[in-house]
């Protein structure tokens, strides 16, 4: 009998940890605490440059219940001036120090912080502190420093730069019979993961903290706090177990786990500091963007030349680089390819990941022109593409591990009924409303990350399996079990998931889409290693059934180490176990890039997005009425957790396309719309029907498990797909995101 089917793997499954969290009984960050625990809120400047000049803190200091007043004006008491502190996803530069000058980098810096017996204390007091200022000059514009836009001088790590031009870019644009060349601007967009940036550090002595953090790397924020605080990697923990959202806000270490660290260490007790909406809007954000696309193509659709230049916003104090050019000279096949991207510096914040960073930025200029393209060209944008497929990365010269988009445009187009279409802007019509059609290709990378994972197996047949990894609303608990459970032939309420604690097994941050594929596959690992030490005990039993067996022809079923061509051959685990003398064994397992296959091989994710809208034709609303997202994304783990994924991002896109923007007031340089009520996301009236399909894609080479991962790729296509059925309803290009109203009209 095969004894290696899979139960878990590539079937629906239910979160393991979705009781804890539908009944409250999964702690988050700011849920931590113990009793005399101190609370801390922060105080934002409301100037977008220049200095303290006075900060008064009397009253606040006077207050009832206050404990404590920092400013940059106390000693903090920390070691961070070696500059040894970066973060795992830090771009070059000179990382924000909270409280560390009377300098004003961008408004709402944090410049004090009240410590409290209560939140309430804290809060009312945090209101009495009086701040003066010494403004300077600001911008917060990048379209009146677009000129004076750089290279970045130092690249940041793990982005790479945009290729060498290739071909002969201008000259074929020139030459070609058709042609579109066009400005596309995005506003600044912000994470608002439901969840607010919390930390809650237990203080046990000067040495010794155990730190609650919400962040999408635990042992990132304790490398951080280590450094900074010059404390020992071994003498503090920090704890993620459970994070409600991220999107990237949290792959860096984010101020309130300095302020509360700063404060519990300076008072010796133990502190709380969470975050406020409005806090949240000063953290990081997708950066504004102007890029320029020129696009040219021969009478039979075939691309002859591919320009975009794109002119990035980024803080006076960091390079934020994400990469936003190189996607349009791997997206289709073209032989003159000019790539280029560049840096302007404004007075905020430094901009950070925001799911999908870069390609979402990249795709909405790149899928537009693509659009705009097909209509000078007249052929179908969907057409269109299936003339220019890529069938290798041309930006490396390298092979893709598997690249099934042919079958999402297929099935996408199947399923949306894409042949229906009337190409004409404004043919399809019902009632008072204009019907748009468009779609868009996405792109996201697949990259594995070294990841190690700890499997326990004891006798009594219970299984437990760590990593430090994080699940930030992804699924990856519930991922780990099924990778666990099938290795093991045992059913996943058998299996206990152990992540969300800097002490555990390495991983990297949750970030990039790599989790499933790298953490997953290092719990593979440790499950064969437990398996391989199984099979070595088995062995040094006198007359073992398995004395011949080698590593790869042995698995475990019910409760049995058994040979896998033949389940009758084995011995019983416990019985195993205990001629060894053990009560259970427990393995780490490593996995990482091959750099030998990176050198011939890159992996992608793809996907098809198809969009519907409807615009009102007197008042130009529009309304998204269907999305069809066609995802080829390797092997699908769980496809529960996976759709959930991709509708996330669906919404996402739709917020990109049609509402999110941040509002500055340029002449104070000030963020306006630094809420929900006035910072627009898709509410559930917004979203209608969202279909999600999974192409077959097999790949042995993106990792081993033969996973990709979709934390990001449902984002990717969504903004320019909704743009250009927009046009296809309306014949109105609106080249600036998202499309309000106003624009339409
Ligand atoms: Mo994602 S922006 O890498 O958390």
């Amino acid at each position: 009998m095969q004894t290696n089917e899979r139960l878990y793997v590539g079937r629906p499954t239910r979160r393991v940890e979705g009781k804890l969290k539908v009944t409250g009984a999964a702690p988050y960050s700011a849920e931590q605490g113990q009793e005399g625990l101190l609370f801390g809120v922060m105080v934002p400047a409301t100037i977008a440059a220049g200095d303290i000049s006075n900060i008064d803190t009397s009253a606040a200091l006077a207050f009832p219940g206050v404990v404590d007043v920092f400013t940059h004006e106390t000693k903090q008491n920390v070691a961070w001036w070696d500059r040894k502190w970066m973060d795992q996803t830090a771009s070059p530069g000179h990382p924000f120090r909270p409280l560390h000058s009377e300098r004003i980098l961008y408004d709402g810096q944090p410049v004090a912080m009240v410590v409290a017996e209560t939140f309430e204390a804290a809060r009312d007091a945090a209101s009495l502190i009086r701040v003066s200022y010494r403004e300077s000059e600001h911008v917060t514009d990048i379209r009146t420093v677009l000129d004076e836009s750089y290279d970045p001088p130092k690249k940041r790590s793990g982005i790479p730069a945009a290729p060498k031009p290739r071909g002969e870019p201008e000259a074929a644009y020139e030459a070609a019979p058709i042609k579109i060349s066009a400005d596309y601007w995005l506003e600044t967009e912000y994470h608002n993961p439901m969840e607010m940036f919390a930390t809650t550090v237990l203080w046990e002595d000067d040495e010794h903290l155990t730190i609650y953090d919400k962040t999408q790397g635990s042992q990132n924020s304790r490398d951080y706090v280590c450094s900074v605080f010059g404390l020992k990697t071994e003498n503090v923990r920090v704890d993620n177990a459970f994070v409600g959202g991220a999107f990237g806000a949290g792959l860096r270490p984010r101020h309130q786990l300095f302020m509360a660290v700063m404060a519990s260490l300076k008072l010796k007790r133990s502190v709380r500091v969470e975050m406020t909406r409005r806090d949240m809007f000063y953290l990081s954000h997708r950066p504004s963007m102007l890029q320029t696309i020129s696009l040219a193509c021969d009478a039979t659709g075939k691309l002859q030349s591919v320009i975009h230049h794109a002119v990035a916003g980024t803080s006076r104090y960091e390079d934020y680089q994400e990469v936003v050019v190189n996607w349009s000279g791997l997206a289709y096949a073209c032989e003159n390819a000019k790539l280029t991207y560049e840096l302007t510096q404004v007075d905020t914040a430094t901009p950070g990941d925001m799911r999908a960073p870069g390609s979402a930025s990249g795709n909405v200029a790149l899928e537009s022109a693509m659009d705009e393209l097909a209509y000078a060209a007249g052929i179908d944008p969907l057409e269109l593409r299936i003339i220019n497929f890529a069938p290798y990365d041309q930006n490396d010269d390298k092979e893709f591990t598997s690249k099934a988009l042919h079958a999402c445009y297929r099935q996408g187009a199947a399923q949306f009924g894409w042949e229906k279409r009337n190409a004409e802007p404004g043919s399809m019509q019902e009632g008072n409303e204009l019907i748009g059609w468009g779609m868009a290709t996405g792109f996201w990378d697949a990259q594995l990350q070294n990841a190690a994972a700890k499997a326990r197996l004891s006798s009594d047949g219970h299984l437990i399996v760590s990593a430090a990894a994080s699940d930030i609303g992804t699924g990856t608990y519930t991922m780990m079990a099924q990778v666990a459970a099938d290795e093991f032939h045992m059913a996943i309420e058998d299996v206990t998931v152990k992540l969300g604690d800097s002490t555990l097994p390495q991983t990297a941050v949750q970030g990039g889409s790599w989790t499933a594929a790298s953490t997953g596959g290092a719990v593979q690992a440790a499950c064969l290693a437990v398996i391989a030490t199984l099979l070595k005990q088995a062995q040094a039993i006198k007359n073992s059934p398995l004395k011949d067996a080698k590593a790869d022809e042995v698995t475990v079923r019910d409760g049995r180490l058994v040979l896998i061509i033949n389940d009758q051959t084995g011995v019983a685990v416990a019985d195993i176990m205990a001629a060894a003398g053990v009560s259970f064994v427990e393995e780490e397992g490593k996995i990482g890039p091959s750099k030998l296959q990176m050198l011939k091989y890159i992996s992608y994710t793809h996907s098809a997005v198809f969009v519907e809208v409807r615009v009102d034709k007197d008042l130009r609303i529009p309304r998204v009425t269907r999305i069809v997202s066609a995802i080829a994304a390797g092997k699908i783990i769980n496809p529960k957790a996976a759709r959930s994924q991709i509708l996330g991002g669906v919404v996402m896109g739709m917020g990109m396309a049609l509402h999110e923007e941040g509002m500055f007031d340029h002449r104070s340089g000030r963020l306006m719309n630094h809420n929900l009520a006035e910072y627009h996301v898709p509410a559930h009236a917004d979203v209608e029907n969202i279909e999600v399909i999974f192409v077959e894609e097999h790949d042995d080479l993106a990792s081993p498990l033969g996973v990709k991962g979709l934390g990001e790729i449902g984002l990717v296509g969504v903004g320019a797909a909704i743009g250009n059925a927009i046009y296809h309803a309306t014949g109105t290009r609106v080249r600036e995101l998202p499309i309000t109203v106003d624009k339409l009209l």
